[in-house]
């Protein structure tokens, strides 16, 4: 029975040798040593052996099983060992390929073109206001001289929230907003989005403004003059030229529309400016006394001058853009573009 025992151990060695796995090397040890096992089929012939050998045999029988069972042990930290290292190396990282692509975010072409204007203008000591776009009658009408009855108010224009409040029509109101609130001398630019009932390929609901006001004590339309040609020759070019208009807002006085000579054909005559060779830009003018007065600011102190433009516009001319409606339609193709 010793004979059968030290082969059966030599057996079981020697498959713990052969097991390519942990899961079979642990088959071979239940194989073996389990309840069911080899050794528990030896440990029961053991009641055929004579009383006096059996604690003998019994003892060599435990130390083949330690033996085992240590084997086993060994066996399996070897296994756990090359299965850790098969996996480092299958799981290893190429350094040397290109990394995943990543896709950047990048500013939309209307907040570029108002970046731009703010950064030009506060070299000359402009600061950024800004207002609500629910307005009351009062900021972007009534104090800015519009008379109930004017046609800027009219219902197709205009959306109203109620009969007192709209949604901004312009970004005018916070002339008066920044007038009320501010100490003077002030320099200021009002960017935002506004509103108006209108849609086509060049008109959308919502678009964007920026005004410019100056306030101090002696402003002339030449200070306006050479702010705006300051301002557009930044933003084009030095080569451009500028010219007024003499026009009508119920908020200036005198009032003007500024234009350049267009960027693209600088001036020859092309599509983007119907063949005139100039570009509408904007309004602009003195500050109406009115709206001083309206304002509670002391006319007899006080000058100014104010003016607004499109910011689309601006944008249009400066990219080639050829539909409104591209600016709001969120297509990633469109915006990349503009990524620098
Ligand atoms: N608020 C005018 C509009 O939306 C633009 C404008 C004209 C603004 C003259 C001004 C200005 O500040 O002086 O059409």
């Amino acid at each position: 029975m010793q004979n059968k025992l030290a082969q059966l151990t030599d057996l079981a060695i020697e498959e713990f040798k052969q097991a390519k796995g942990r899961r079979e090397l642990y088959d071979i040890k239940v194989k073996y040593l389990g309840k069911q096992g080899q050794f528990s089929v030896i440990m029961k012939d053991m009641a055929q052996l004579p009383k006096e050998e059996r604690p003998v045999f019994g003892k060599v029988v435990n130390e083949k099983k330690n033996l085992l069972e240590q084997f086993y042990s060994e066996q399996e930290a070897h296994l756990k060992k090359i299965e850790l290292e098969q996996k480092i190396s299958s799981e290893r990282v190429d350094l040397t390929l290109p990394g995943p692509k990543r896709t950047t975010g990048g500013h939309h072409p209307i907040a570029l073109v108002i970046n731009d204007i703010v950064m030009i203008l506060s070299r000359i000591g402009y600061s950024v206001r800004l207002g609500p776009q629910i307005e009351q009658d009062w900021y972007n009408f009534s104090a800015l001289n519009i008379p109930a009855d004017h046609p800027a108010r009219d219902l197709q224009d205009t959306f109203y929230i109620d009969p007192s409040h709209v949604l901004r029509t312009h970004t005018s109101p916070i002339q008066i907003h920044t007038l009320e609130n501010e100490k003077l001398p002030l320099r200021i630019l009002a960017p935002g989005a506004v509103y108006r009932c209108d849609s086509d390929i060049s008109h959308s609901p919502n678009f964007h403004q920026i005004e410019g006001m100056l306030v101090d004590k002696k402003v002339s339309m030449a200070d306006l003059k050479g702010t705006i040609v300051f301002l557009l020759q930044n933003l084009f070019s030095t080569q451009i030229q500028v010219r007024f208009r003499p026009s009508y807002f119920p908020f200036t006085e005198p009032s003007a529309e500024f234009d350049c000579t267009c960027p693209l054909c600088k001036g020859k005559g092309c599509r983007m400016c119907k063949q005139t060779g100039w570009i509408e830009i904007g309004g602009c003018g003195l500050i109406n006394p009115k709206v001083l007065e309206a304002t509670k600011v002391d006319g007899e102190e006080w000058q100014g001058f104010a003016f607004g433009l499109g910011i689309e516009r601006m944008a249009i001319i400066r990219y080639g853009i050829e539909d409104i409606r591209w600016f709001t339609e969120n297509d990633v193709r469109f915006l990349e573009q503009f990524t620098s």
